[in-house]
């Protein structure tokens, strides 16, 4: 099974099992890392599910499309590499995906 890499607050590394069909948002909240709220439940409506793609996947995911980025400005810790984990729809192709969860603002 395809699998992403999540690094925590804290800094820890965990790997978790991705399936297709499933946003970047739910495989991190299935998976047990609560620290990303994901408050409006994946509407685009509250980027508390804010993460860092790395350098190196910018490419696969794309960037964040205009009502993401207009959601993503809300936040003090936006960086280019910032994307909302719900708007990230997890395919075969994005295995191996590195994301960091952001600062809560
Ligand atoms: S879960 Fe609310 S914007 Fe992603």
């Amino acid at each position: 099974m395809a699998q992403i890499i999540v690094t925590t607050r804290e800094g820890s590394d965990i790997t978790l099992p991705a399936k297709p069909g499933l946003s970047v948002m739910e495989i991190i909240r299935d998976g047990g890392i609560d620290e990303l709220l994901a408050l409006c439940g994946g509407c685009c409506s509250c980027a508390t599910c804010h993460v860092y793609v790395d350098e190196d996947d910018i490419a696969r995911t794309g960037t964040a499309g205009d009502d993401e980025g207009d959601l993503l400005d809300s936040s003090d810790h936006r960086t280019a590499a910032s994307r909302l984990s719900c708007q990230i729809a997890f395919i075969d192709a994005l295995d191996g995906l590195k994301v960091t969860i952001a600062p809560e603002d």
